[in-house]
């Protein structure tokens, strides 16, 4: 028995030898030191000897477990070690390596100045208003006073959906919104999309962007429209840009104008940009029409008020040297990703 037990422990030694993970050691103390290991099933065999061998035997047995406990211990310990050296070896940062660029995205070019220009509004006082791309024919036309026989009706400019209903030509209509849900004083900008039956080429697409705004209150002069639209043109072109009215009409206000601002690349000596003129008109605007403050239940003897419209692309075109109104809705990476 004294032979079968140091056996054991040689066969025990060896096997150590060739443990090489946690998971493997663990196997090795059943196997030997288990309730059925064989050190176990030796011990279980110790009723067979004489009263005198049966102590050394049971010392020796005890010593090759402590023995064998120990080395367990002493293994655990090495291959832990060993285990967080490699870890660490394997999470090591090059930090002399070039780093990944990462690709952030960008808002695009017809965004970023629409949310420019409602910054500036919106640093003036001016509230956001918003109404539906599809919109009533009568919020659309006729109560901006725009006569049953206009141009603008006819289907081949605007898409109709049915004789009431239509995709909005203009953002004027938020105007009616805005004053038949809300009392003066108003002062709104309306950004948004509008669509208008055109062909496709470079300076034209059946769906663009414009910019609205009203301001509806006791007392509103064409003086506080020149200055509102003085202090946006200067905010968006520079503090040299000069701002120009010219007469004009429009049936939603009276009296109409449309506003050129003085060309910012020959600042007003005539170039291609502006074609010889100077100034490069902007947007129309003028004193709300009475007859549009009574269409939305507000009393034109008490209150007064101003509008303009303004087209964004155009804007942006000039802003990033784009020649192509095309360019913006494609939606090409390659173009997108230069702003
Ligand atoms: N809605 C006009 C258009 O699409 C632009 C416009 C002109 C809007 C004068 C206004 C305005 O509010 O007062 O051509």
């Amino acid at each position: 028995m004294r032979e079968q037990l140091q056996n054991i422990k040689t066969q025990a030694e060896e096997f150590l030898k060739k443990i090489s993970s946690i998971s493997e050691l663990e196997d090795f103390r059943v196997k030997f030191l288990g309730k059925k290991g064989e050190l176990t099933q030796v011990l279980r065999q110790m009723g067979s000897l004489s009263p005198e061998e049966r102590p050394q035997i049971g010392q020796l047995a005890n010593e090759i477990r402590e023995y064998l406990e120990e080395k367990i211990d002493e293994a655990k310990k090495a291959l832990t070690q060993k285990m967080r050296e490699e870890k660490i070896k394997s999470e090591v940062i090059d930090v002399t390596m070039p780093g990944k660029k990462i690709k952030t995205a960008n808002l695009h070019p017809l965004t970023q100045v629409m949310q420019e220009i409602e910054d500036i509004f919106i640093g003036m006082g001016f509230e956001i208003a918003e109404g539906p791309d599809i919109e009533y024919t009568s919020y659309n036309f006729d109560l901006l006073n725009i006569p049953k026989d206009h141009p603008s009706r006819d289907e081949q400019d605007t898409f109709y959906i049915n004789d009431d209903i239509l995709l909005r030509t203009q953002t004027s209509p938020v105007q009616i919104r805005v004053m038949k849900s809300q009392k003066p004083p108003i002062r709104v900008i309306a950004p948004g999309r509008v669509f208008r039956s055109d062909a496709v080429d470079a300076t034209h697409s059946p769906l663009f962007h414009q910019i609205e705004g009203l301001v509806v209150d006791k007392g509103i002069t064409m003086g506080d429209l020149k200055g509102t639209l003085e202090v946006f043109v200067k905010s968006i072109y520079g503090e040299d840009a000069k701002v120009r009215f010219r007469p004009h009409h429009f049936p939603f206000t009276e009296p109409s104008a449309e506003v050129d601002v003085s060309c910012f690349v020959c600042g007003g000596k005539g170039c291609s940009v502006c074609k010889g003129e100077g100034w490069i008109e902007i947007l129309g605007c003028g004193m709300v029409h009475p007859k549009v403050l009574e269409n939305c239940g507000i009393d034109s003897e008490v209150y007064s008020g101003f509008a303009f419209g303004l087209g964004l692309e155009r804007v942006v075109m000039r802003r990033f040297n784009v020649d192509d109104l095309r360019l913006f809705f494609e939606n090409d990476i390659r173009f997108l990703k230069q702003f």
